[in-house]
């Protein structure tokens, strides 16, 4: 291994300057290449961080100076492009959700055992400071017995959002907002409150009816702690707000608005819970609630220097793909509840019949 990690981007559309940026400002990593089918935009990319291009994987994948691969696909070909990266050696970052099935994701994470590579997943708002603060306020048992855990993400996407790429449409590749927006909110609570038993949801188009898909989520989670939680996705609501995610426990409530600690209560006050208050109220970055590229890199910024420090620790890395099952766990419930109209225990199976609609 060179003093630095080198990375590849594969796939250089709307989330890949994400990466790049973040692995450009990282401490210890360096854009080598980035790979698209769709020549202009390899190039571009290209020749804006002054890496090379290249115009399939099989190619990129032999280039010595590549150790870490971004998977950053459309949703339904993340699966073949890390086992094939896994299988070249080279570590990889693959883009939410890991996959669209369990069957795959499973494969994903055997492919890169096997090949004694590293697999972490983007589900990057899990790093944001206050997001940390909750976790550990979990895991310390600030809140007391934890009743709530929702998410409410009102966001709005028009209707040429849906048309600008084909698989943006096809429920099958996850374009819906259960998979494509809510799953980093649906993942928090995952994270924080996990594991779910039951889900019940409903899905509806309630505001682009050119694509046949869910543009709204409704769910009810009970988690296996006792706490239940309300879930609202939607790409529908005008003109979009900050997605909202709340922690309600028998002793205390903490609720964060887009990057911002909106409110931290506790019983037991703590000194440092009047700085943590502060947290995120300069911030005026947003996060994705009006427009797909709204929101900074700082957050993948961070998951990829964990890469890159896991690389050179040789540790594990802080959002394994493992960690993430469980939230595409609870994703496929939802459709299977919502198709079925009736309450889903977990665990869950693949169903292919969800996609239909
Ligand atoms: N973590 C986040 O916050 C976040 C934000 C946006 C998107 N995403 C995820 O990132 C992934 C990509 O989303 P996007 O919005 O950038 O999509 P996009 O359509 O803008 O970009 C995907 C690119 O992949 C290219 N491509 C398709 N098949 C290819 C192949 N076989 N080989 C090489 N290139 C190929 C396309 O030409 C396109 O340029 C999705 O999984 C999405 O869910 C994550």
């Amino acid at each position: 291994m060179t003093e630095t990690l080198g990375f590849g981007i594969l796939g250089a559309g709307l989330v890949a300057p994400f990466h790049a940026k973040s692995v450009s400002d990282a401490e210890g990593g360096r854009m080598v290449a980035f790979c698209d089918i769709d020549r202009e935009r390899a190039d571009k990319r290209a020749a804006e961080y002054g890496a090379r291009a290249y115009y399939s994987l099989e190619e990129m994948l032999e280039d010595p100076e590549i150790d870490v691969v971004s998977v950053a696909l459309p949703n339904h070909l993340h699966h073949d492009a890390v086992v094939q990266c896994a299988r070249a050696g080279k570590h990889v970052i693959t883009e939410k959700p890991p996959a669209m099935s369990l069957r795959e994701t499973d494969d994903m994470i055997q492919a890169c055992k096997e090949a004694g590579v590293k697999l972490a997943c983007a589900v990057q708002s899990r790093l944001r400071k206050a997001v940390q603060a909750m976790k550990q306020a979990v895991g310390s048992g600030r809140f007391g017995k934890l009743l709530h855990a929702d998410a409410f993400i009102k966001w709005f996407r028009t209707q040429e959002y849906y048309h600008s790429d084909p698989w943006r449409s096809s429920r099958r590749s996850g374009a819906g907002v259960t998979v494509q927006h809510a799953f980093h909110y649906i993942d928090l609570l995952q994270y924080l409150a996990g594991p779910a038993s039951r889900v019940q949801a409903r899905m509806a188009n309630l505001a682009h009816p050119s694509v046949r898909l869910e543009d709204t989520l409704l769910a009810f989670v009970d988690f296996e702690c006792g706490a239940q939680g309300v879930i609202e996705g939607s790409t529908a609501l005008w003109p979009g707000t900050d997605a909202r995610i709340e922690l309600n426990g028998t002793d205390g409530t903490a609720i964060v608005v887009g990057e911002r600690m909106a409110t931290w209560q506790f019983r037991d006050e703590t000194p440092e819970d009047e700085q943590i208050r502060t947290w995120g109220s300069a911030a005026v970055r947003a996060t994705a609630a009006g427009g797909p590229a709204d929101f900074s890199h700082a957050d993948h910024q961070a998951l990829i220097q964990d890469m890159i420090n896991a690389v050179r620790e040789d540790r594990e890395v802080i959002i394994p793909v493992e960690s993430v099952r469980p939230t595409l766990e609870i994703v496929l419930a939802m459709y299977q509840s919502a198709a079925r109209n009736r309450p889903v225990e977990l665990p869950v199976e693949d169903d292919d019949s969800v996609w239909e609609w």
